[in-house]
């Protein structure tokens, strides 16, 4: 058993994180966020998304984030879209690319996106038909890989069917999420490896919430079979909007710190991104969840400590 060299973190939190939040985040901050997260060396944004504003009002301000963001070159981009119509406007906002997401059981399904999943999967291949020849990729997500908190457990059987459905179709980007956080390592290893052995050659993420504090164990257990990139939120922002009780995803921070402690490199800034949470900390009132903005890493309290000593 070998761990990764690299995680790639991919930062949702204003995407995921932001959609729960009921005060509206300023635009001029939201683009802030965006720039000090690239800034820190995350090289993937889950940006915005591209939604109804009536089902997600926070998002409203999609196209202007977009047109705003101070691009560095290698960094993608990229926003949730749930329809032709999300394509439409992020193929004219620039967004390098899209993720569409398509939900385990038909109750979750209908409350996020109003349609059947048969419904989504027609959709996706319209996306799929809709950017030939455009320079954008198109990601598919598969929410609630891990159980619904409508329908109960949800089968590994019916996720490996998904990722096939998906990957018949041509996705070749895979993102396996637990939404409301169900997940448990024997259950992320278990899933991961099917996957991994019967999908070669298809990019797989995780997408972690830690609505039962295993969101760091489980992408450990992801990353022992083999998984490499995983979602993260600065702070451990976010929620779920469909179900009250849902935590956000791992923190950003979080998720650098374990990382770094166990040598394996990620090229984020982890007190870049303590400095960003922290001044959404301070723009919501309130703590955020992620321990390492709380306690700081190991390398941050031993340098507080010789200088105590000086
Ligand atoms: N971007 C912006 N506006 C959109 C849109 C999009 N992708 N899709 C639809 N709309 C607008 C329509 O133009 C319409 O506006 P109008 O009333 O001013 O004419 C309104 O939203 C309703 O459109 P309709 O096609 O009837 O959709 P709906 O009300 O059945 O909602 C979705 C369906 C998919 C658009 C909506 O449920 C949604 O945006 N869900 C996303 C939820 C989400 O972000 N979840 C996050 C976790 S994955
Ligand atoms: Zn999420």
């Amino acid at each position: 058993m070998t761990w990764p060299d690299r995680v790639t973190i991919v930062e949702v939190g204003p995407r995921d994180g932001f959609q729960v939040e009921l005060e509206f985040i300023p635009t001029e901050l939201k683009i802030d966020v965006v720039d000090a997260v690239a800034r820190a060396g995350v090289s993937k944004i889950e940006t915005s998304s591209f939604v109804s504003p009536r089902a997600v009002p926070q998002m409203a301000d999609a196209t202007e984030v977009f047109a705003s963001i101070h691009r560095r070159p290698g960094t993608r981009y990229t926003a949730l879209v749930p329809n032709l119509k999300g394509v439409e406007l992020a193929l004219g906002a620039g967004a390098d690319g899209v993720r569409l997401v398509v939900t385990t059981t038909e109750t979750y399904n209908r409350k996020n996106v109003g349609m059947t999943v048969d419904e989504s999967f027609e959709v996706c291949r319209q996306i799929l038909r809709r950017v030939e020849g455009e320079s954008i990729a198109v990601e598919a997500v598969i929410a609630l890989a891990f159980g619904c908190p409508f329908e109960g457990p949800v089968s590994e059987d019916r996720v490996a069917e998904m990722a096939h459905r998906f990957t018949d179709m041509g996705i070749d980007e895979l993102s396996i999420a637990d939404s409301v956080g169900l997940g448990n390592p024997t259950m992320i290893s278990s899933t991961m490896t099917r996957l991994l052995s019967e999908l070669p050659g298809i990019a797989f993420s995780m997408h972690l919430h830690d609505t039962r504090g295993l969101g760091l164990v489980n992408a450990v257990a992801a990353m022992r079979v083999g998984i490499d990139t995983f979602d993260a939120s600065i702070g451990g922002l976010g929620g779920c909007p469909v179900f009250p009780n849902g935590a956000g995803n791992i923190a950003t921070e979080d998720l650098a710190n374990l990382c770094e402690e166990m040598g394996i490199d990620t090229g984020v800034d982890i007190a870049a991104i303590q400095a960003v949470s922290t001044r959404m900390q301070d723009f919501l009132d309130r703590k955020l969840p992620s321990r390492v903005l709380l306690a700081g890493t190991p390398g941050q309290l031993y340098a507080k400590i010789r200088k105590e000593a000086e």
